[in-house]
């Protein structure tokens, strides 16, 4: 049933009260009917004042993600603090998600390793200053020169697959400590839309390989065993962290009792959620930390196989909230729908076309009017999908305005592309000083030529790339 209530601006704040009240469904504000959600939602923070902001934008044009440094910092030791019972506890940030090596270094400095998939990535945590076992290799359909490179690192491999054991030997030869990427299948119930049903990922082992793979790594002579799985991504449900150290922990005693392995570590992978909604709220990691502690001291302690180190690969939940993607509103266009049309596009931050993925959009200098429009927030690309927001609920927007989209910080530039020709943004962190450092120039059009061969086509695309960056 709709239940309106009618507000004239001036009392929208006093009726704030209100929100969480079912007396009310519909406001009638200013002559309009908007949602009681629009009225009252939620804001997200910024990490700047608009002063700061106003200096920052006459000094790097629009699109760019800018970090938070401070709160970054402080984010990875709520996670360390969660887990220093553990013995050992290791956090190899997932480099996929905010692949800069500043990013790197300072996640270093507070003690995390790298998780890397790739021959780059393993490049930009050498880069950062993470050496040895404080880089964990999983990749999966992986050429040998990663392999390569992780073993000349001195990285722990972890296997995607049964095969790989062959071609592991093959291409660079068995190392000292080993790790198997475990996929439950159908023996995990659930899944979610970004990483799937296990049973349909392309990840990991099935139990069964699990077993066999440890077995014939034993009578290869390796003596140091690690295991690791990823199952979830993006999950808000603390209680599903919690479940997948038990399923761990249970295979681990399995493959004890059977091959009289002792673990020296278990990998739980990534997957810890952020609230990209303003209603959402963050995984509670002490009761993570807490909970997985009574299985360990149940499972793991219990049965004699204390000291066992347990990993995460977090990436998301590291510098998700702290990145934010500024952007100038270009154009506005009144069709069959309204549209509000950016500097930014997919190019810059895929998730909402990729998963329709919401990010919230804070109206620069207009954080306390009324949300009272309905847009579509779009990019430049040719693909109807390029669009930040669908029917979302703003302030009235005019070209010129500077939207703020959250939670751009894991994910975001690093899903970047060059479609249409788009160039990737610059990359700026923000120092607990106030002060901004360039950690990622923006691409030019001579980065986007320099991989032609302009003098088989006549054109001088360097040439003209370098007028038009002058
Ligand atoms: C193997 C692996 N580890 C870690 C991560 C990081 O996940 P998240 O950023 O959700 O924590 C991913 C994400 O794709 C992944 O594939």
């Amino acid at each position: 049933m709709e239940r309106y209530l009618v507000l004239p601006g001036p009392f929208v704040s006093i009726c704030g009260g209100l929100r969480d009240s079912n007396l009310v469904n519909r406001c009638l504000f200013f002559g309009k009917i908007i949602s009681r959600e629009a009225l009252f939602m939620a804001r997200k923070t910024l990490p700047f004042t608009h002063s700061q902001l106003e200096s920052i934008l006459q000094k790097y044009p629009t699109p760019f993600h800018i970090y938070d440094e401070h709160s970054i910092r402080q984010n990875v030791r709520k996670l360390l603090a969660a887990f220093s019972w553990a013995p050992s506890f290791k956090e190899y940030f997932a480099v996929k998600a905010t692949p800069n090596p500043s990013i790197l270094k300072l996640l270093r400095e507070e003690g995390t390793g790298a998780d890397c998939s790739s021959l780059a990535e393993l490049v930009l945590a050498e880069a950062a200053g993470i050496k040895g076992e404080n880089i964990m290799f999983t990749s999966n359909d992986t050429p040998a020169e990663e392999f390569k490179k992780a073993a000349e690192l001195g990285a722990i491999i972890n296997l995607d697959d049964i095969s790989h054991i062959a071609y592991l030997e093959k291409h660079v030869g068995i190392p000292d400590i080993i790790s198997f990427r475990y996929n439950p299948g159908p023996l995990l119930k659930g899944g979610n839309t970004i990483i799937g049903y296990p049973e349909e990922a392309k990840y990991g082992l099935t139990k069964p390989q699990v077993f066999e793979a440890y077995r014939t790594m034993q009578q290869k002579g390796v003596k140091r065993f690690g295991i690791h799985t990823m199952v979830i991504s993006n999950e808000l449900n603390p209680q599903s962290f919690v479940d997948t150290a038990n399923m761990m922990f249970d295979l681990i005693l399995e493959l004890h009792k059977e091959l009289g392995i002792t673990f020296e570590f278990v990998n739980l992978g990534g997957g810890i959620g952020i609230p990209y909604r303003t209603e959402q709220e963050a995984v509670d990691l002490e009761f993570v930390g807490q909970e997985i502690k009574k299985a360990y001291d149940a499972k793991i302690a219990a049965n004699g196989l204390h000291p066992l180190r347990i990993a995460l690969e977090s990436g998301r939940m590291i510098t998700g909230p702290y990145g934010y993607l500024v952007t100038t509103v270009l154009h506005k266009k009144e069709i069959y729908k309204n549209y509000v049309g950016l500097d930014a596009c997919m190019a810059n931050l895929m998730r909402p076309a990729l998963y329709g993925s919401y990010h919230h959009i804070t109206v620069i200098g207009k954080e306390n009017a009324p949300l009272d429009h309905i847009y579509d927030v779009t990019g430049s690309l040719c693909e109807n999908n390029d669009k930040f927001a669908i029917d979302r609920e703003l302030p009235v927007i005019d070209a010129g305005d500077v939207l703020v989209i959250h939670d751009t910080g894991a994910h975001g530039h690093a899903m970047g592309f060059n479609y249409n020709g788009k160039l990737r943004s610059a990359e700026l962190l923000l120092k607990p000083d106030g002060k901004v450092e360039l950690i990622r120039r923006a691409e030019t059009l001579e980065d986007y030529f320099a991989t032609l061969d302009v003098s088989t086509c006549g054109l001088s695309l360097a040439a003209a790339a370098k007028t038009e960056d002058q």
